[in-house]
């Protein structure tokens, strides 16, 4: 994706809100923060759950199904489910953690525009928390 395409207008969010929206070739999820808006993948990289369901603690975005964290600014993992011990052990070993997908953001005419996706970030590896 190399162009801009507006997908939400700046003033449907309130500061701490987030949305999925239609992007134009995927679900994405918006959300803002203070006067910044973010932009990232919707469905969360563990299972599939809808981020967009869960909640926005800050810059972090928080699964409803197992709890990963993620920061929405550049799409670190924080915390790779909420799992401990020998489960989270044998979680990552199936599916290690990983970062969601960010994209250039741009608010002008009102609306929030979505450009190309960012370079993929680092995750945290697995969680200690
Ligand atoms: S699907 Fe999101 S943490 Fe499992």
């Amino acid at each position: 994706m190399s162009d801009w395409v507006a997908i939400i207008a700046a003033d449907e969010l309130a500061d701490g809100q987030m949305r999925a929206v239609d992007g134009p070739d995927r679900k994405l999820l918006v959300a803002r923060v203070g006067d910044e808006y973010y932009v990232t993948q919707e469905h969360c990289p563990h299972l599939g759950g809808n981020l967009a369901k869960g909640t926005l603690e800050g810059t972090e975005v928080v699964c409803p199904l197992h709890h990963s964290r993620f920061d929405v600014t550049d799409g670190r993992c924080v915390r790779w489910t909420d799992w401990k011990g020998a489960v989270l052990e044998v979680a990552e070993a199936v599916r290690h953690s990983r970062p969601i997908i960010t994209y250039d953001v741009k608010v002008e005419d009102g609306e929030v525009w979505v450009g190309a996706a960012r370079p993929v970030a680092e995750t945290s590896g697995p969680t200690d928390q």
